[in-house]
């Protein structure tokens, strides 16, 4: 019922003619690829030339890491989300853990960024995850409350359509240590209840909800399985071509 998506956040990695490349061979093993939708974020540098690279009728779709909340103006190395669709993109990541946790981004500038994406036309991946410490003391679902609950704020329904979440245990991210599927679904479930009440259920039965930190090759499949788990947010195996090949063909078949 809701499609799958795989997504490749490549973080600060890649040249740009690093980026062309892996984005041509991610393009490629797309060729025979039904039913997925596949997206990468490269660094912004790379933006308009893996664009310019990717075949105009291709699958594969273009993601920014980031943007600020406003249009244009002095805010001295700042993206808007305006020209992310210049540069070809049709997705940005909004509120991954590393910009909560390095630059210090509140719910609150999240959501400003939301909206100004969403107004400029891009869709949304919404990272929201719990710190170990969080999870050990017993905070993970309200933590995951506040992050859904304050980042979707004044949003309508039709704009929902718009957005993906990303649940991203922090624990988990680039540590090789992955939720297992059942910690997994439970979180997705709990985030698509919290959306059933801020919205409503046929908004929380569409609505996208990724899985990311330390996907591979060896745990996608268990992980695509969960009723909840609509797709992955693939950071260190997204730069490398085979593996995320391997995602974007997951199996849940047993
Ligand atoms: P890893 O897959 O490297 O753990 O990174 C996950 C992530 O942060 C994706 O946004």
């Amino acid at each position: 019922m809701r499609t799958p998506i795989i997504a490749g956040n490549w973080k600060m990695h890649k040249t740009i003619n690093e980026a062309v490349e892996l984005a041509s061979s991610v393009s490629d093993a797309t060729a025979v690829l039904d039913g997925v939708e596949v997206i990468i974020a490269p660094p912004f540098t790379a933006l308009s030339r893996v664009a310019e690279a990717l075949p105009a009728d291709g699958r594969v779709q273009l993601a920014a890491q980031n943007c600020y909340c406003e249009g244009q103006g002095a805010y001295t190395g700042e993206v808007a989300p305006a020209m992310l669709v210049d540069a070809g993109c049709s997705h940005v990541i909004l509120g991954h853990s590393e910009r909560r946790q390095l630059f210090g981004e509140s719910n609150e500038l999240i959501n400003r960024k939301t909206h100004a994406a969403l107004d400029a036309g891009l869709r949304v991946i919404l990272c929201i995850g719990e710190t170990l410490d969080e999870r050990e003391s017993g905070r993970m679902f309200e933590v995951l409350k506040d992050q859904t609950a304050e980042g979707l704020k004044g949003l309508t329904p039709e704009q929902m359509d718009q957005v993906v979440i990303a649940y991203e245990p922090v624990w988990a991210i680039g540590t090789g240590r992955t939720a297992s599927a059942d910690q997994a679904e439970e979180a997705h479930s709990f985030v698509r209840g919290l959306i059933a009440g801020l919205f409503d259920k046929p908004v929380s039965e569409k609505v996208r909800i990724l899985y990311g930190g330390s996907v591979k090759p060896d745990n996608v499949d268990g992980l695509m399985a969960q009723q909840n788990v609509d797709g992955a947010l693939v950071g260190g195996a997204s730069l490398k071509a085979d593996d995320f090949a391997r995602i974007m063909n997951f199996s849940v078949e047993a």
